[in-house]
């Protein structure tokens, strides 16, 4: 067990905070068959505690102990040195996500924490805990959470010990939110604004303490938002202890983890996990907004599954939705073409309405609505040049609308256009062009897309 190697000093650090009683006797600690009056010998350390929803500059009462820890700081930063945490993330690229963690740990000590809601999370604690450092854990508790993800997190803070800090959103600001408008608005007009209240604000005022936090996102998650997550970056949306711009710093010690391989840690490691997982959950969010996932499905089709794939962001990661609208519209027309193949068809203003015309068309024709500038449309590009390729010939026509600029309005009203891409089959005989609706922008999913419909 790769507890083992573990020294009994750092078995008792992976306690975490201090707590009264047996239970802070954690998995930790019996494994590793040390008993509680040995931390006399060990060298302790105390550290003040700020808790995540204190004024700034103010203490909290609460203090953890902290044992040597496994891994000696390799560099002693300068004092005044500013770190250089792109370069640090280039570094970390292969590193496992125990080191990630036993660095960010080593960093930030107690004013870092983990954003813990679901299964990646549970790794990051498991992580943390075998660092043998001392780590806090914070969970946004939205009131609108499964039944068995708050059973989850009681078999959490009970397997390893330790007290989840809970953020609540303002009651003030909820109760107006469901007077005005319901408990299911949402449904009507988008997730942003309920999230705002029940997640957005009380992590935003959970992240003014701190200095920098943890989170479970993979790159895997999302095809559409989490393509590009960083090891660690600075946090481009919100604001740490120290305030401003740069202020904090997020480490994502999963980003390059399948999501497969967080699963055999789980099992291999044998923690506590949430019990929808067995019901065909994957992704899981709040019970209104989360819902199974099919076989073959992608995980982020479980949540928000009324939007579009760029809004499945709740605002908790904001910072992975590049620039798509207002600004980037106007994006001068050097932008790199794509799409460029003799079997895509580049379609005008005209063609396309032509094509809404026509109930009875010749063939049938895939569309990709795209604007060149976006990452998401550059990323399936291959994919796409590859399907017409596939197609050519085969009675059904493969075509691109640029539809940002002037023409996204049209696209916008016509054209089902949510974000881009937005991929339409037109059939051969149906009136109406018909979205794709998933993100999984790969050949055989296209292709299985079009041969089930044309
Ligand atoms: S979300 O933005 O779509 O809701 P997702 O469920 O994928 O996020 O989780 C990604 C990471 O965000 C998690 O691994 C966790 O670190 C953090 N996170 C998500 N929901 C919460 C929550 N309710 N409380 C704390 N952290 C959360
Ligand atoms: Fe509200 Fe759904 Fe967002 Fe939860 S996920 S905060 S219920 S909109």
């Amino acid at each position: 067990m790769a507890l083992a190697v573990t020294s009994s000093s750092t078995a008792i650090s992976g306690s975490s905070f201090s707590r009264s009683g047996a239970s802070s006797e954690s998995k930790a600690l019996q494994i590793c068959s040390i008993r509680l009056s040995d931390r006399t010998h060990l060298s302790q350390r105390r550290y003040s505690m700020k808790p995540l929803n204190a004024e700034s500059h103010s203490r909290s009462e609460s203090w953890v102990t902290r044992a040597s820890t496994l891994i000696a700081p390799e560099v002693e930063e300068k004092e005044g040195e500013v770190e250089d945490f792109e370069q640090l993330a280039k570094k970390l690229e292969d590193a496992s996500p125990l080191e990630i963690m036993d660095k960010a740990l080593e960093k930030f000590g107690d004013e870092i924490a983990i954003a813990f809601s679901g299964a990646e999370d549970v790794a990051l604690i498991e992580y943390a805990r075998l660092t043998g450092k001392p780590f806090r854990v914070f969970s946004l508790d939205t009131g609108r959470l499964n039944p068995e993800t708050y059973r989850l997190f009681d078999a959490v803070e009970k397997q390893y010990g330790i007290r989840i800090e809970y953020m609540f959103p303002d009651a003030v600001e909820v109760q107006a939110l469901v007077r005005n408008k319901g408990l299911f608005s949402f449904y009507e007009d988008g997730h942003q604004e309920c999230c705002r209240v029940r997640k957005v604000r009380p992590l935003r005022r959970a992240l003014k303490g701190l200095k920098a936090w943890i989170t479970g996102q993979r790159k895997d998650q999302s095809p559409g938002t989490r393509s590009e997550i960083p090891i660690v970056q600075v946090d481009p949306v919100f604001e740490g202890l120290d305030g401003g711009v740069g202020s904090l710093v997020k480490w994502n010690p999963l980003a390059n983890v399948e999501g497969a391989d967080v699963w055999n840690f789980l099992r291999t490691m044998d923690v506590p996990v949430n019990a929808l997982h067995a019901q065909g959950y994957v992704s899981i969010g709040c019970e209104p907004c989360t819902r199974p996932v099919l076989p073959g499905q992608h995980e982020r089709e479980g949540r928000w599954w009324w939007e579009d794939a760029k809004a499945k962001e709740c605002g908790l990661h904001k910072g992975n939705i590049k620039e798509e609208d207002g600004a980037a519209d106007s994006k001068p027309a050097a932008v790199q073409e794509i799409f460029e193949s003799n079997n895509v068809v580049a379609l005008s203003r005209g063609g396309v309405e032509n094509l809404l015309k026509l109930e009875n068309r010749k063939e049938a024709w895939l569309v990709v609505l795209y604007a060149p500038w976006c990452p998401f449309c550059q990323a399936m590009e291959a994919s796409y040049v590859e399907l017409a390729e596939k197609l050519a010939g085969k009675g059904v026509k493969v075509a691109k609308f640029r539809a940002d600029g002037e023409q996204k309005e049209f696209a916008k009203q016509e054209l089902q256009l949510g974000s881009f891409p937005t991929i339409l089959l037109f059939p051969k005989r149906a009136p109406r062009a018909i979205k794709y609706p998933s993100e999984h922008r790969d050949v055989d999913s296209l292709m299985s897309f079009v041969n089930l419909l044309r």
